[in-house]
């Protein structure tokens, strides 16, 4: 049995009223989860859409937050491919409410991995959910070739700039969408080909002076709402748009004689694990990409544990990159 501390959700509302530091403990990993203790933890929109009622796959509080944690292997079940005292990373247990905003967390064991030499904590700790939600889009829900072009929105966020990245590694021609110079200089740092300002700049005719008139081949869109609307009007034909998420507030709303007259697909992602070694082959494919530097969790501001409610408050205007927190320092 373990003890420590971990933020939780007890109601839906201000994160400063609803979020809590409880102290809790943890009991022996039941087959498919390993216990870490938490050094770093990876924050969100997906924090907001949960304190705020509105994420899709959680019921009621009270539950833990945090979908994803990096430390050291503290317990693992009879059979496990980890060993105690591994520094591993991967999505927590948050859909059965153990989050890793906390001391101690659950990751699925299917879903983590060992840390690839060369990567610091904050990197290990944002990398499992961006990176594998990337990997549904790009590779296996709509699948980006070489010479494509991908245009990507909300790409200095942690959905957007993991996916500019992988599409960079699978060769396309990436288009990034931000909203502001500094989430632009971040695009361009991690590889983006072109990079749009979508609260100064006219998305459509830039897009269509970048690729000749043609347009985009795939969008990858973590946002919705009406800079995803407009993105759509840049969609080639036979082209595609893969669905992740609505950061904007809302979900793109698709207009299906649209689609008919102008033959492109909508695409829903939805980054869960298929069978336990098609799982396998995606992480370690994706640890692969992270040890050659293909691909590099896109740390922005780090928290300290005690400001997670402050951390999540501010995901609703986040700054460039991915938000780390730091719960413990060794
Ligand atoms: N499908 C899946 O499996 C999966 C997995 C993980 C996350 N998600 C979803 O993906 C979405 C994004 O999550 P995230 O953690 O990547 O969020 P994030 O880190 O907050 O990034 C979202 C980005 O969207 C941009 N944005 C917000 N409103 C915008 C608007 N109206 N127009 C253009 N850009 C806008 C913001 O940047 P600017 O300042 O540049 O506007 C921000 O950088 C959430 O809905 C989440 O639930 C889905």
């Amino acid at each position: 049995m373990f003890s420590g501390r971990a933020w939780r959700l007890v109601g839906f509302g201000d994160p400063a009223e609803v979020i809590e530091l409880q102290e809790m403990t943890w009991a022996e990993p039941s087959p498919g989860q390993v216990l870490i203790r938490v050094r770093t933890a990876g924050a969100g929109y997906p924090d907001v859409m949960m304190t705020a009622g509105q994420f899709p796959l959680l019921g009621d509080p009270p539950f833990g937050l945090g979908e994803e944690a990096a430390g050291e292997v503290v317990a693992v079940p009879p059979g496990s491919r980890f060993t105690v005292g591994e520094q591993i990373t991967g999505i927590t247990d948050f859909l059965e409410g153990w989050g890793g905003y906390a001391e101690y967390a659950y990751l699925r064991e299917g879903s983590a991995i060992r840390i690839p030499a060369g990567m610091t904590d904050e990197q290990a700790g944002g990398f499992p959910i961006g990176f594998r939600t990337a990997y549904a889009g790009l590779v296996e829900r709509a699948p980006v070739e070489a010479g494509q072009t991908l245009l990507v929105l909300g790409a200095a966020g942690s959905s957007g700039a993991t996916a500019l990245q992988l599409g960079k590694a699978l060769g396309a021609t990436v288009i990034a969408v931000a909203g502001s110079p500094q989430k632009l200089e971040l695009c361009t740092r991690y590889g983006a080909d072109h990079v749009l300002n979508h609260r100064t700049e006219d998305l459509t005719a830039r897009i269509a002076e970048i690729t000749g008139g043609r347009g985009v081949d795939l969008v990858y869109d973590p946002v919705g709402g009406d800079t995803a609307a407009t993105a759509v009007r840049s969609i080639a034909r036979n082209g595609r748009i893969a669905l992740v998420g609505l950061a904007s507030g809302a979900p793109l709303a698709l207009d299906a004689m649209d689609l008919l007259l102008r033959n492109y697909t909508a695409v829903g992602v939805l980054a869960i694990p298929g069978g336990p070694e098609a799982e396998a082959a995606v992480w370690a494919r994706l640890a692969e990409l992270a040890g050659q530097g293909a691909i590099t969790t896109p740390v922005g501001a780090v928290y300290d544990f005690q400001d997670v409610p402050r951390m999540i408050a501010e995901q609703t205007s986040p700054r460039a990159g991915k938000s780390v927190v730091r719960v413990a320092s060794k």
